[in-house]
C-alpha cells in the first residue's frame, strides 16, 4: 500500500510547482452574514450604480451618486437613513436620442461622477447624462438641484466623461475644479483642466502639445495645500519606453493651483504641467505597471509635509503576474524630488524621447511662470516628462498579493497603544471582501477579511470615516458601511493580542477587548509581534497559567462527553481560532498513531472506539508559539452494547463500567477515574516519539463551544452506508481522483472476501493498514481513512513551513469563490 504515500509525494510536488508565492492569508474570514461583523446596508429599490461618495466634514452626511440621481444620507448612526434624494435623469427624448446613436439603452442615464464641495453650502456634480455630460450646483441644506433662471444645467464637456465605462477623477479648490478626462464623444481626447475660476485666474487645459497624455486612464487626484499643487494619478501608454510595443506605465502628473497660463505662449494653457513614472517595483522583477486605485495618507503631527505617503494598488500588463496585485508606497519628497530633476526631451522627427541634452532653460513644473519669458514657457512647454522615475518607499513592494485582485484601497494611520503608529489598509478584492492590512516592519499582517458581496461587480468607490470607525463601500444597488474594527469580537486576551489590530486592546480592569484609544491605563497589545505571553502578563494572572477565556478561569471541565459503542467510529469536531493557527489532538496515548487516528482537514479527528482509544481528547492549536484548547472531549464506551447503530449521545452518562488508559504523559492532565489496569493489547504501542511529552502546564477550560457529534441522521447515515460500504468509495474521492479507480476495485474486492471471517471477530487491531483489512466491516472507515489521513498529513506539513516562511502554498480545498469557510470562534 505505497499508494497513499506516492499520492502525498505527488500532490506535495505539484504544490511545491505551483504558485507558491510570498503572501499572505487574512487571519479570520467574516463570510457575508457572520454576527462578528455586522454591516449597515443601505439600498432603495430605486437606488442603482452608486458612483461617487462624498462625506460631509462633519462626518455625519453621507452624499451618493448614484445612476440619476443624488442622495443625503444620514449616517451618524448605526442604521443609514436617507435624508433627502435628488432626481436628476435625462430627458426620455435625450435618451432615445442617444440610443438611436448606437448606445446600450442602460447606459444612457445619468451616471454621476463628480461630486465635490464647492463651499459650505454648495455641491457641484457632473453626471453622463445620456452621452451627453451635464454639471449643475447642488445646495446641501436644504437638498436641491440649482439650475439657470432658464431651467438648465451646465454643460459638462471637459469635466465629466461622456461614456459611463470611462474613468475620471475631480477635485475642488478654493471654489475650483480640477479634472482629467476625456472631453469628447469618441472619448479620445484627453485633458486635464480646471473650471469655475473666478477673478485674475481663469479657467485652464492642457495644450494640445504632442505627448502631454498618451491614452491615459485617470484614476484620482490629491491636493498638497503646502506646496499648492495637484497630483493626478493614472496610467498611460508609456511611448519613451519605445522598443515595447503597448507598453503601460503608471504616471503621476502635477500643476499649481496658482497657474494662469501664460501671456503670449501658453495662453489659457497650464504653465506648470509635468509628469512622471510612478514604479511600483522590486530590484530584478517586471513592473506592476497598471494602476487601480491610490490614496494620501498624511504624515502624523509634527513631522514634514514630504512624508505624507501615497498609496497605490498596482496590477501588471505580463501574464507571468497575471492575477496578482501590488501595494506599493510613494513618498510625496521623492515625487517632488524627481520633479525638479532632469526632463526627458521629444525629437519631434523621429517621436523619440531622450535624455535632455540641450541647456535647461527653465524648472519645469515649477510654480509661478506667469510673467515668464516666451523662451522659456516654449521650454516647459516642450519639457513635462520627468527623466526619473518616483520608486517606491524603500525601492520595494509594500506588498504582493498572490491570488486577489485588488481593486480600490483606503489607508489610516492608527495609533497603538504603546502610542506607536501603524498603517491600516482596507483593500478591496474584486472577488467582494475588504482585507484588513496592517503595515509591520517585516512585512504585512492582514488581520480579517469581510465579504462585502456576493455577485462579483465593478465598484467604483470607496470611502473611509475615520471619525465614525468606518469603510463605506458604494455597491450597483446601495452603499455599504462597513466598521473598520469590532475588538468585541475577540473575547480573550489571547484573541485581542493575536488579532495584531492596532485598533484593538485588551483592557485589563474592564476584562475586554476593547478600541485601544478608550483604554486608559496599561493595555494588553503587541502588534508587532503578537506575543500573548508578554501582553497578557499580569501579577494576576502568571504567564504560565492564564486561561484564554475570561470568567472561565478556574472552571475545569471534563469536556464535552461522547459515549459510543464499542468499534464505533468516533468523529471529534474542532473549531478553527484562526486562519494562522495550527490545531492538534492530543488523547489518552501519548501521541495519536496515524494507523488509528485520522486528523481531517476541516479539524476533526476521527477514531475508532477501543478500549486503547478511550479517554480525554485536547483539540489544541498554536498560534504565534501561544498554545490555546480549543476543545475538550471525554470518549467513553456507551453502557447499553445493544444501541449500536444510534447516534453516539451527547448527554452526560458517566463512564462506569470502564476506566481510562494510564496515560504515558508526565502529569499534564488531571484523570477523571483512577487509572487501572487495562488488558494490554497484543499489538506493540504507537511508538512514542521523544519530545512529544509537553511540559507546560496547560489548564483545561471550556474555551469555545464544543461541535457536538453529528446529528442522529447523519450518523445514521453514515452507519447505513458503512454496512452497504459505500463510504469506503466515498472516502477516497475525496482523497483524490488520482487514486480512484484501481485502489477502490483492489480493496472492495479485497475487503469483501475476509468480509464474513472479519465480523467474528471483537477485538480491533490498529498497528497496521494490512492488519486492518483482517478486521470487521466496521473498521472499513479506519481503514478508507488511510488516504485521508496521509492527505491530512500532507498539509500538516506544507502548512507550518509555509507559513513559518510567510510563502503560501496553500492546497486547502477552497470555496468556489476562493475563500475558505468561516469558522468564527
Ligand atoms: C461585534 O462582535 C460581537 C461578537 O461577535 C457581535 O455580537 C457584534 O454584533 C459585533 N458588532 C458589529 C458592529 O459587528
Ligand atoms: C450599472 O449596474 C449594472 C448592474 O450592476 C451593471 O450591469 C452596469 O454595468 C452598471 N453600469 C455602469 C455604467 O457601471
Ligand atoms: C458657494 O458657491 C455658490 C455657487 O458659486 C454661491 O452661490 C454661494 O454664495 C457660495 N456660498 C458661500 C458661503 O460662499
Ligand atoms: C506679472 O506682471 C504683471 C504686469 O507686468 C504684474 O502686475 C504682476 O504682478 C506680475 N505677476 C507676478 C506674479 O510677478
Amino acid at each position: 500500500m505505497e499508494l497513499p504515500g506516492l499520492l502525498s509525494v505527488l500532490i506535495g510536488t505539484l504544490g511545491l510547482l505551483g504558485t507558491c508565492v510570498a503572501g499572505i492569508i487574512p487571519r479570520v474570514s467574516f463570510s457575508m452574514g457572520t454576527p462578528g461583523r455586522s454591516l449597515g446596508k443601505f439600498n432603495g429599490s430605486d437606488i442603482s450604480n452608486t458612483t461617487t461618495l462624498l462625506l460631509s466634514d462633519d462626518g455625519q452626511t453621507l452624499f451618493v451618486g448614484a445612476r440619476d440621481s443624488v442622495l443625503a444620507l444620514n449616517v451618524s448612526k448605526d442604521d443609514v437613513i436617507v435624508m433627502s434624494k435628488l432626481d436628476w435623469s435625462p430627458s426620455e427624448v435625450a435618451m432615445k436620442d442617444c440610443s438611436m446613436k448606437g448606445k446600450e439603452k442602460a447606459d444612457c442615464h445619468n451616471f454621476i461622477r463628480v461630486l465635490q464641495f464647492l463651499n459650505s453650502t454648495h455641491i457641484y456634480a457632473c453626471g453622463t447624462f445620456a452621452y451627453s455630460p451635464r454639471c449643475a450646483y447642488i445646495k446641501s441644506e436644504p437638498f436641491f438641484l440649482l439650475t439657470t433662471p432658464s431651467g438648465r444645467t451646465e454643460e459638462g464637456r471637459g469635466r465629466c466623461p461622456y461614456d459611463p465605462y470611462q474613468r475620471n477623477s475631480a477635485i475642488t479648490v478654493d471654489g475650483e475644479l480640477y479634472t482629467a478626462t476625456v472631453a469628447d464623444y469618441m472619448g479620445n481626447r484627453p485633458v486635464i483642466s480646471r473650471y469655475l475660476s473666478q477673478g485674475a485666474h481663469i479657467d485652464l487645459k492642457l495644450d494640445d502639445t504632442l505627448g502631454w497624455l498618451e491614452d491615459p486612464t485617470f484614476i484620482s487626484s490629491s491636493f498638497v495645500p503646502s506646496d499648492e499643487k495637484i497630483y493626478f494619478f493614472f496610467s498611460e501608454l508609456g511611448r519613451e519606453y519605445d522598443f515595447i510595443e503597448k507598453f503601460t506605465v503608471s504616471r503621476i502628473a502635477q500643476v499649481c493651483t496658482s497657474d494662469v497660463g501664460g501671456q503670449r505662449t501658453l495662453q489659457r494653457r497650464w504653465t506648470t504641467f509635468a509628469k512622471a513614472q510612478l514604479l511600483c517595483k522590486s530590484d530584478n522583477e517586471l513592473p506592476y505597471n497598471i494602476i487601480q486605485d491610490i490614496v494620501t495618507l498624511l504624515p502624523p503631527d509634527g513631522t514634514p509635509v514630504d512624508d505624507t505617503l501615497f498609496f497605490g494598488i498596482f496590477t501588471s500588463q505580463w501574464s507571468v503576474n497575471s492575477g496578482r496585485s501590488a501595494v506599493c508606497a510613494f513618498r510625496l519628497g521623492d515625487i517632488k524630488d524627481v520633479f525638479a530633476g532632469n526632463y526627458k526631451v521629444l525629437n519631434r522627427d523621429t517621436l523619440r524621447w531622450s535624455t535632455r541634452v540641450q541647456e535647461k532653460v527653465a524648472n519645469p513644473g515649477e510654480c509661478g511662470l506667469h510673467n515668464a519669458s516666451d523662451n522659456t514657457l516654449r521650454f516647459v512647454k516642450e519639457n513635462f516628462l520627468a527623466d526619473d522615475s518616483v520608486h517606491p518607499v524603500g525601492r520595494r513592494l509594500t506588498m504582493v498579493s498572490p491570488d486577489q485582485h485588488y481593486s480600490h484601497l483606503a489607508a489610516q494611520r492608527v495609533q497603538a497603544s504603546n502610542g506607536q503608529n501603524y498603517t491600516v489598509l482596507f483593500l478591496l478584492t474584486e472577488s467582494g471582501y475588504l482585507h484588513k492590512a496592517v503595515l509591520l516592519r517585516n512585512g504585512m499582517h492582514i488581520i480579517e477579511e469581510v465579504q462585502v458581496f456576493q455577485q462579483p461587480q465593478p465598484v467604483k468607490n470607496i470611502l473611509l470615516s475615520i471619525s465614525k470607525g468606518v469603510v463605506f463601500v458604494g455597491l450597483s444597488d446601495g452603499v455599504l458601511r462597513v466598521p473598520t474594527s469590532n475588538c468585541s469580537y475577540y473575547r480573550s486576551c489571547p484573541q485581542c493580542v493575536l488579532a495584531r489590530d492596532p485598533f484593538c486592546a485588551w483592557d485589563r480592569l474592564n476584562k475586554e477587548c476593547a478600541l485601544a484609544i478608550s483604554i486608559q491605563d496599561k493595555a494588553g497589545q503587541d502588534v508587532d509581534s503578537g506575543n500573548v505571553q508578554e501582553a497578557c502578563a499580569s501579577p494576576m494572572m502568571p504567564r504560565s497559567r492564564f486561561v484564554p477565556i475570561k470568567g472561565n478561569t478556574d472552571s475545569y471541565s471534563p469536556g464535552e462527553l461522547v459515549s459510543v459503542s464499542l468499534n464505533e467510529v468516533v468523529q471529534l469536531q474542532c473549531p478553527e481560532a484562526s486562519r494562522l493557527a495550527k490545531r492538534h489532538w492530543e488523547g489518552p496515548s501519548s501521541s495519536l498513531s496515524p494507523d488509528v487516528y485520522l486528523e481531517l482537514e476541516d479539524g476533526s479527528l476521527r477514531f475508532l472506539l477501543t478500549p486503547d482509544t478511550e479517554g480525554q481528547y485536547f483539540c489544541i492549536s498554536t498560534e504565534n508559539n501561544f498554545q490555546q484548547n480549543l476543545a475538550v472531549y471525554q470518549v467513553t464506551e456507551k453502557s447499553s452494547p445493544t444501541q449500536k447503530a444510534t447516534s453516539p449521545a451527547v448527554t452526560p452518562t458517566r463512564p462506569q463500567s470502564r476506566s481510562l488508559p494510564p496515560t504515558t504523559r508526565a502529569g499534564t492532565r488531571r484523570q477523571l477515574t483512577p487509572p487501572l489496569m487495562v488488558p494490554k493489547p497484543i499489538e506493540p504501542e504507537p511508538t512514542t516519539l521523544p519530545g512529544q511529552t509537553r511540559a507546560t502546564t496547560r489548564h483545561v477550560s471550556r474555551n469555545f463551544t464544543f461541535w457536538a457529534e453529528p446529528a442522529g441522521e447523519s450518523k445514521d447515515e453514515e452507519t447505513l452506508l458503512l454496512k452497504q460500504g459505500k463510504t469506503y468509495l466515498q472516502e477516497l474521492v475525496v482523497v483524490s481522483v488520482l487514486l480512484a479507480s484501481s485502489v477502490v476495485v483492489l480493496l472492495t474486492t479485497a475487503l469483501y472476501s475476509v468480509r464474513q471471517r472479519c465480523r467474528k471477530r471483537t477485538m480491533p487491531q490498529a498497528s497496521s493498514l494490512r492488519r486492518e483489512s483482517d478486521r470487521s466491516s466496521e473498521c472499513d472507515p479506519l481503514q478508507v481513512g488511510q488516504s485521508p489521513r496521509s492527505n491530512g498529513k500532507r498539509n500538516g506539513l506544507a502548512a507550518p513551513n509555509g507559513q513559518g516562511n510567510g510563502a503560501v502554498c496553500n492546497v486547502t480545498p477552497k470555496g468556489s469563490n476562493g475563500h475558505l469557510p468561516n469558522t468564527p470562534i
